[in-house]
């Protein structure tokens, strides 16, 4: 998902471009606007953190692109390619060191499983939205 700040700042192009480059392919892709309903949801398992507020907040402050990927490995070498969660610590070269400017407004989110990636997936597109 291409968070708020990096659809506001017209980087939603070059990190497509750099998502085809790693070797992407994309099977699903929409441009929306979250409802407060559909942030708390997607992020329920973050639901008790104490940034669990302004997380809902800044993601529902702006459009977003949610986008199903595949790829060998795609979930460790997206996750490379995106960078550490911090952009503060995130290495050169990735999506977030690029792109993103806090913990918060970090560009980008990757599924941190195989398993959330199903689950993320399902969230916002139905089995007729796929190839
Ligand atoms: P993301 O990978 O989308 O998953 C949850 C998001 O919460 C995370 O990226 C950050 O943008 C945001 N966040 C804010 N504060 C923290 C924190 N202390 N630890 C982890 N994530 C945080």
């Amino acid at each position: 998902m291409i968070k708020p700040d990096a659809v506001a700042n017209q980087h939603t192009g070059k990190i497509i471009d750099d998502i085809l480059g790693a070797g992407f392919k994309i099977i699903a892709m929409k441009y929306v606007h979250l409802s407060d309903a559909m942030a708390e949801g997607f992020y329920a398992v973050h639901r008790e953190r104490p940034f669990f507020k302004d997380l809902v907040s800044f993601m529902t402050s702006g459009p977003i692109v949610a986008a199903i990927l595949e790829k060998d490995n795609a979930v460790e070498d997206f996750r490379k390619l995106i960078g550490a969660t911090n952009p503060a610590n995130a290495e050169e070269g990735t999506i977030r060191k690029k792109y993103a400017k806090s913990i918060d407004a970090n560009a980008i989110h990757g599924s941190d499983s195989n398993e959330n990636a199903e689950i993320e997936g399902n969230y916002f597109f139905s089995q007729f939205e796929r190839f």
